[in-house]
């Protein structure tokens, strides 16, 4: 059998190894970017099928259109403004899971040797949608608001990218938030070069304090947005969503086609359902509280155990919390002792795309109670404790 170029020079996932792992009952995951799973609305999700499946099932059971559940796009485009106006239908498709939003753009924009601009460090997943498309990977520098606008022009006087792709809020994996004036000097230094910007949203609705920042997608007309319904609702469904001007979305449409027709309709029909209960906002409000604790707990609990030994980066919102290793260089090097502890994390290599050796790790704090957390941090700190 001849496999394809692209798997010939894939490696394996380290994540998909780390989840398997994660299936042992007593190991205290840090590892996974799950929303919590007993804060699903499974009774309001039930019902929302169930209505569906009762009054709307020639539609929901039968082949759709491929762009997505019109009145779907309809309600996430009105939640979505360009230059302060509304959007339209016409401007959004349904994707499956923003994973899914990745791939098309990236097959939609992509031919092999293109280059593609990235934070440094960013998110693995994307990392593997571009790479099937055989771009050349650059990664902009970045600090703690993100990408740094000077790096990126001089990066730009010099290279001419398909895209930059980016997680204004919270990021994956540092949790960061870029504040309103680097998204106006970024836009500004984009606009001049006329650089198409993709960016992906999943975590901006789980701010647990300060001011919500404005989409990148408000301030130009050259972005392409990737929302999801995944850290807000559940990523089971698996329903996402590409914002562009109508050129994009036509083209993305035409490879979603190729690509599974449609994203499931029953699904869709559903979340429309939830969303016209009026019932996410006192979720989201829910899923902050909670996340808020969880994060407050990681804090506390990396301060009791591992103060000196890690620093860390306090994020604002999303599922994340960034640390680094003050006495090791190679963040990989406490896994095994861990995992014989029976906890688990993600090495900060694995974010960028050189591969280059950190101290830094990747924790989540969304899919524990704060008593797990809290022992989780215990036994990280017995494994790195070992070491000296
Ligand atoms: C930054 C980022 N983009 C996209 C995704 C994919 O999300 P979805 O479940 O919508 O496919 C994730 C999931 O963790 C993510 O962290």
């Amino acid at each position: 059998m001849r496999f394809s170029w692209w798997l010939e020079n894939s490696e394996e996932s380290f994540l998909g190894e780390i989840l398997k792992s994660a299936e042992n009952p007593n190991l205290i995951s840090f590892a996974g970017g799950f929303p919590a799973p007993e804060l699903f609305p499974v009774d309001d999700l039930k019902a929302a099928f169930n209505e569906v499946l009762t009054h709307d099932n020639a539609y929901a059971l039968q082949y759709g259109d491929a762009a997505g559940y019109f009145n779907l796009r309809e309600w996430i485009s009105k939640q979505h403004t360009r230059h302060g106006q509304r959007l339209t239908p016409e401007d959004v498709v349904i994707t499956t899971g923003s994973q899914q939003g990745l791939n098309l753009v990236a097959q939609a924009l992509l031919d092999p040797g293109d280059i593609i601009f990235v934070e440094t460090p960013t998110y693995i997943g994307a990392l593997q949608a571009f790479q099937m498309y055989r771009p050349r990977i650059m990664m902009v520098p970045s600090d703690i608001e993100g990408i740094l606008p000077d790096e990126l022009e001089k990066m730009l006087q010099k290279h001419n990218p398909k895209f930059l792709y980016l997680i204004p809020n919270y990021q994956n994996p540092t949790g960061k938030i870029m504040g309103k004036e680097r998204r106006n000097e970024l836009i500004a230094v984009a606009s001049k070069y006329e650089l198409c910007i993709v960016e992906d949203n999943p975590y901006g609705e789980l701010r647990f304090e300060g001011e919500p920042q404005p989409n990148l997608l408000d301030l130009s007309e050259n972005v392409i947005y990737l929302g999801t319904f995944s850290k807000v609702l559940a990523p089971g469904l698996r329903v996402g969503y590409i914002i562009g001007d109508p050129k994009v979305i036509e083209f993305v449409t035409r490879v979603k086609e190729a690509v599974d027709l449609h994203s499931n309709n029953l699904t869709q029909r559903a979340v429309y359902q939830y969303l016209q209960r009026n019932l996410l906002p006192s979720h989201i409000a829910k899923l902050r509280t909670i996340y808020k604790s969880r994060r407050d707990a990681m804090v506390q609990a990396l301060h009791r155990y591992l103060e000196g030994e890690v620093e860390i980066i306090v994020p604002s919102g999303g599922m994340f919390l960034w640390a680094k290793f003050t006495g090791i260089k190679d963040s990989f090097k406490y896994l095994e002792d861990t995992i014989r502890q029976n906890v688990i994390y993600v090495p900060g290599a694995v974010f960028y795309p050189d591969h280059r050796i950190s101290s830094e790790m990747r924790l989540n704090f969304s899919c524990s109670p704060p008593e797990v957390i809290d022992e989780g941090i215990r036994r990280l700190a017995q494994a790195v404790r070992k070491k000296y």
